[in-house]
């Protein structure tokens, strides 16, 4: 490895994960898609592996995964001010149905399996619109 690659290894992020304070409440089926195509950068359970430990692809996914966890955390779901719950379920519909999130550079390269069925982003969709709705 050239040496600018094995000195950039020196410089690491902190990946440990912050404690699940307040996992959001869901049916099962609709947590079981959450945990699989979200929860990496949306929540305090990310799956950490090993090529997100080689830079500079580690310092890209940990910034999304700060990104990811600043904008919607399921981890901390109580800490979302009851009045904001309902934009955020809302905007969960939103980006599902364009098919922005999970994103296409996350899902392609490593993460295949993290990709939606037509059938999952309408579960998806039709829960978050009903869970707005009853916010
Ligand atoms: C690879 C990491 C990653 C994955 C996986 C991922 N997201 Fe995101 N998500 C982000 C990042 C980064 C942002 C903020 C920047 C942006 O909007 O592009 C974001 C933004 C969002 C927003 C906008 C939040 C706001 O406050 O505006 C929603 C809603 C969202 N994601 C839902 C989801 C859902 C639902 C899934 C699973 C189906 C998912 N995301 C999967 C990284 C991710």
């Amino acid at each position: 490895m050239p040496a600018v690659l094995l000195a950039m290894q020196l410089v690491t992020c902190d990946r440990t994960n912050p404690p699940v304070v307040s996992d959001i409440k869901t049916p099962d089926d609709v947590k079981v898609v959450l945990r699989r195509s979200c929860y990496d950068c949306h929540s305090n359970e990310t799956v950490w592996r090993w090529y997100h430990h080689i830079a500079p692809g580690s310092w890209l996914v940990h910034r999304d995964v700060e990104e990811g966890r600043r904008h919607l955390n399921f981890s901390e779901w109580d800490g979302v001010p009851p009045e904001k719950r309902s934009k955020k379920l809302q905007g969960i519909a939103k980006v599902v149905a364009s098919g922005d999130m999970p994103p296409w550079w996350y899902v392609y390269p490593m993460h295949p399996g993290a990709n939606l069925s037509d059938q999952e982003t309408a579960l998806l969709k039709g829960w978050a619109e009903s869970a707005a709705k009853s916010m």
